[in-house]
């Protein structure tokens, strides 16, 4: 870390926005001001132009019981006539919505007249199948058209989607349905990924199937989409084809009223223990901080713009940046279900080019990938549209940002860094295009409405050029309302280390420079963040453990120049088992392959180091700050508090002994 910070310490080049971006700019700095005059009017204000308001509300923050916070309760409004129907009535209604492009080369257009409607029929069909009003949907979908369709109808029929990214396995959906208690389950047979079809719907199967944990079965209808074309298996009574029931459904649908704190969604996220956290997000708030910052932060021009968000719906970047911000706002967007490289490796770029786009969203993880591959790709296609450029899920290094910035960019696109978290349900810190002076590596400022400090342990504002944890210091419209069926370890995790000042802690460690501008240094917690995607230490070791030849694992993340982070697991095999020690190729490869069933292939660790023990402490703890120390290489630090002080030089002589 302390490399990381003098690094970023030396970066000290800022770009103005030109005057021509500055002059048509959405965002203005007089929006800092009102929300410094006065935060509640100013997020009611947000509140009442971005969003139609079946009732309007009176309220705007209830505070009285924190960190239980409502916003605008005794409004009502409807999410799904929000992001359609009201563009449709406002003239709108040709305007394109999704412009999407399948892996394959497949592509289909839709436009707002059209979604509303297909939205609607859907809506028919979850109510026919008995959903209403609180009930749970999973949605387990490619990134095709339908994976918007089926959030909003859900939504518009006031109940509660959990979609679960289509990467995690059986067993990490059946963890997500249980712990909802969904009783629809909506996937495709399959989807196009590297090229071929990945099926989704034998995970469905198997997940539903052989429950024997005990749990009672929720699930009732399972309705599937056909895009991959691959085989299913079909179960008579459970299963119904999208093909046969939406078509035949009415598009004519009612968007009822429903009240802003009606839950939305779940989506669940890793957090420092091995349950995933199903954070819980509602509708007034969230809709408005959406819409809110994707309007200000992306330059919003409904009209001419073509915004591009490469996140999957499977998370919060593409629930709030794919689904509800910007068809709230009534934007156009390219939808992309596959990956980067495939068929070649100018995949995105060729679509930048083919469609326009004005706007590209990613993560650092693809900018750095694509810098590895080297310029003379996206060279080879016209980027001349984009006009605005953005980053979210880790932090990004001056130097991906420079390549983004004069390569994708040609230097003249401003880069917006956003930082947020599922918890936080939309941007928290961002530069304002067109405002805001911007800063290679930098996510610089909490938004207008958003308070943002930097704290030491004792939860005290640090001085400029010094370090410490990154908080949320006042109430947010799209915070999350809490866990799951979990309030204790909503209030345990978030809102216990810094009680005194109710402040939110984000699990994130910062400094604020000179300047004053915030700089994001990754998390301080178990939470490992791989590609932009938060995996937790403990759910992985839960799963290596849960491998019969396993006694004991321990998982940390190394710093890894592609991934951000890697995974790296230390696993002792049991005694009982040691046959296996025979083969530890076999073994490391068989374990690999075990973790992406239990959990998803994102979770596979890069390496597995197979020791005899682990270093702990006296009272028994596993010390991982030493494990990281082997894992990136480095002189391991101090060990006068194991146990035994042996483990480590044994542990080190096998790693390196390895490489
Ligand atoms: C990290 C993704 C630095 C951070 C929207 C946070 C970032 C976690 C940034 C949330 C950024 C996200 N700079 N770090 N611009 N954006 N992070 O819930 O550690 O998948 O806590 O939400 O990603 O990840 P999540």
């Amino acid at each position: 870390m302390s490399t990381q910070i003098d690094h970023l310490m030396n970066e000290s080049r800022k770009f103005a926005p030109s005057a021509e971006f500055a002059a048509a700019a959405v965002a203005s700095a007089d929006l800092y001001e009102s929300a410094n005059a006065n935060r509640d009017d100013f997020w009611a204000t947000q509140a009442r132009e971005l969003l139609h308001w079946h009732t309007p509300f009176e309220q705007v923050l209830d505070w009285s019981n924190p960190p239980f916070a409502t916003w605008f309760a005794d409004g009502e409004l409807n999410v799904a006539y929000n992001c359609l129907d009201r563009h449709v009535e406002a003239g709108n209604g040709d305007r394109t919505a999704l412009l999407w492009e399948g892996e394959n080369g497949d592509e289909r257009q839709v436009t707002y007249a059209e979604l509303t409607d297909e939205v609607s029929r859907v809506a028919h069909v979850l109510e026919d199948l008995g959903i209403s009003v609180n009930d749970r949907v999973a949605i387990y979908l490619p990134m095709i058209p339908e994976a918007i369709v089926a959030m909003l109808a859900v939504a518009r029929i006031g109940a509660v989607h959990s979609v679960v990214f289509g990467g995690f396995s059986a067993d990490s959906l059946r963890a997500r349905i249980d712990d909802a208690g969904a009783k629809v389950v909506i996937t495709a047979d399959g989807g196009y990924r590297k090229g071929k079809v990945s099926a989704l719907k034998p995970a469905v199967d198997m997940a539903l199937a052989d429950r024997g944990n005990g749990v009672q079965e929720t699930v009732e209808n399972v309705l599937v989409v056909r895009r991959g074309g691959n085989e299913v298996e079909w179960q008579e009574g459970r299963d119904l084809w999208w093909h046969d029931v939406v078509p035949a459904a009415s598009a004519a649908h009612t968007a009822k009223a429903f009240p802003a704190e009606n839950p939305l969604f779940i989506l669940y996220t890793s957090g420092t223990t091995g349950k995933p956290k199903g954070i819980v997000h509602t509708s007034g708030g969230y809709l408005t901080q959406a819409a809110f910052t994707h309007r200000n932060v992306f330059d919003l021009k409904p009209e001419s713009d073509v915004y591009w968000c490469t996140a999957d719906v499977g998370w919060i970047t593409g629930h709030s940046y794919v689904t509800y911000g910007p068809l709230a706002n009534g934007a156009t967007q390219v939808i992309y279900e596959g990956t980067p490289d495939s068929p070649h490796p100018g995949r995105w770029w060729e679509i930048v080019e083919k469609y326009r786009v004005t706007t590209l969203y990613t993560a650092p993880t693809a900018i750095r990938s694509f810098m590895k591959i080297g310029r003379h790709i996206p060279q080879k296609f016209d980027l001349s549209s984009l006009r605005l450029l953005g980053s979210v899920g880790e932090p990004i290094n001056p130097e991906a940002w420079m390549w983004y910035r004069s390569v994708i960019g040609a230097d003249l696109a401003p880069i917006v860094d956003t930082w947020w978290q599922t918890e936080t349900g939309a941007i928290m810190i961002s530069a304002l295009p067109g405002v805001t002076e911007t800063k290679p590596g930098s996510a610089q400022v909490a938004v207008p409405g958003v308070a943002i400090e930097v704290v030491n342990e004792a939860g005290e504002t640090v001085a400029n050029g010094d370090g410490g944890l990154l908080v949320v210091t006042e109430p947010w419209p799209s915070m999350l309302r809490g866990i799951w069926g979990d309030p204790d370890r909503f209030v345990e995790t978030y809102w216990e280390k810094f009680a005194a000042q109710g402040y939110y802690f984000a699990g994130d460690g910062a400094r604020r420079d000179e300047d004053g501008d915030i700089w994001l240094l990754g998390r301080v917690d178990d939470v490992m963040n791989v590609s932009g995607h938060r995996l937790s230490t403990a759910e992985i070791e839960s799963a290596l453990v849960a491998h019969e030849a396993t006694a004991e694992a321990a998982v940390v993340g190394a710093s890894d120049e592609a991934t951000g982070q890697a995974v790296v697991a230390f696993v002792c095999i049991k005694e009982s088992h040691k046959d296996v020690l025979k083969d530890t190729d076999a073994l490391v490869k068989n374990l690999r392959t075990w973790v992406g069933e239990q959990i998803g292939p994102i979770a596979r660790p890069r390496d597995i180091y197979i020791v005899t023990e682990l270093p702990k402490t006296r009272s028994g703890k596993i010390m991982r700050r030493l494990l990281r120390d082997v894992a990136e290489g480095r002189e391991v630090g101090d060990t006068t508090t194991l146990a035994d002080t042996m483990v480590m030089s044994t542990i080190q002589s096998k790693v390196t002994g390895k490489k």
